[in-house]
């Protein structure tokens, strides 16, 4: 077995084989197709600019890091995943609209990168596949690899706010509202010195941008 088809040791819930093979179509159907939409506004939040150098946490099959990647420019924008198969179809799709994007077999516990190497770090539907203990050292992760004035923009869903919200809980992939303090709370733990709610339209959807301070 090559590198390239090994997964990466993690309690956090990957995704793989047909999951993988189907998950930019069920994104899809269970966003009513405005799962482009949803992306755009991850990228506009983040405040990304050309020429910013940004790591997508849990990059999946690239669905914010190819955007991204056409914000801050080829070559400024590498993405971590466990999987394999995840990776593989993030990388087609890179290759399809000839960015060159650093994909790496890795998990948010570890992160391959030297201190303070970045000024964006997205992280997107992705908290919801790791147990607390993972999510806190992944936290510390970020931070680590986040320049001085750097910033991250973590998306994932909650139950508490919507009927939707409440459907996702009950499947499993979102946060309580005591979970989404408790997020913000282990992200000021990691360092981080503003941990700002920005607002949302979905109401299952919660978007938190917390700074590492300049
Ligand atoms: C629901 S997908 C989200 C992917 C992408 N960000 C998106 O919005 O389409 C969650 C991803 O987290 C990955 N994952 C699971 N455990 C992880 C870990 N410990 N570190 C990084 N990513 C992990 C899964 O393999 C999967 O690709």
């Amino acid at each position: 077995m090559t590198e390239e088809t090994q997964a990466t040791q993690t309690r956090g819930r990957m995704i793989r084989g047909w999951m993988a093979r189907f998950y930019d179509a069920m994104s899809w159907v269970c966003s009513l197709g405005g799962e482009a939409k949803t992306n755009r506004e991850i990228i506009e939040r983040a405040g990304i600019k050309s020429g910013e150098r940004v790591l997508d946490v849990g990059c999946g099959t690239g669905a914010q890091t190819v955007p991204a990647a056409e914000v801050a420019g080829s070559g400024n924008v590498a993405g971590i995943d466990p999987s394999p198969d995840m990776l593989e179809r993030a990388r087609q799709k890179a290759a399809k609209k000839g960015l060159d994007i650093d994909f790496r077999s890795a998990a948010i516990e570890k992160v391959p990168f030297d201190d303070q190497q970045f000024n964006v770090v997205l992280n997107s539907f992705m908290l919801h596949h790791l147990p607390d203990d993972v999510m806190r050292a992944g936290f510390a992760e970020i931070h680590r690899v986040l320049q001085h004035g750097g910033r991250l923009l973590a998306v994932d869903f909650t139950s508490g706010r919507s009927l939707i919200g409440r459907v996702m809980g009950f499947l499993g992939h979102a946060h309580k509202l005591d979970g989404l303090n408790s997020i913000k709370s282990m992200l000021a733990e990691a360092g981080f010195s503003t941990v700002e709610e920005l607002p949302s339209k979905q109401g299952h959807v919660f978007f938190l941008r917390a700074e590492k301070r300049g």
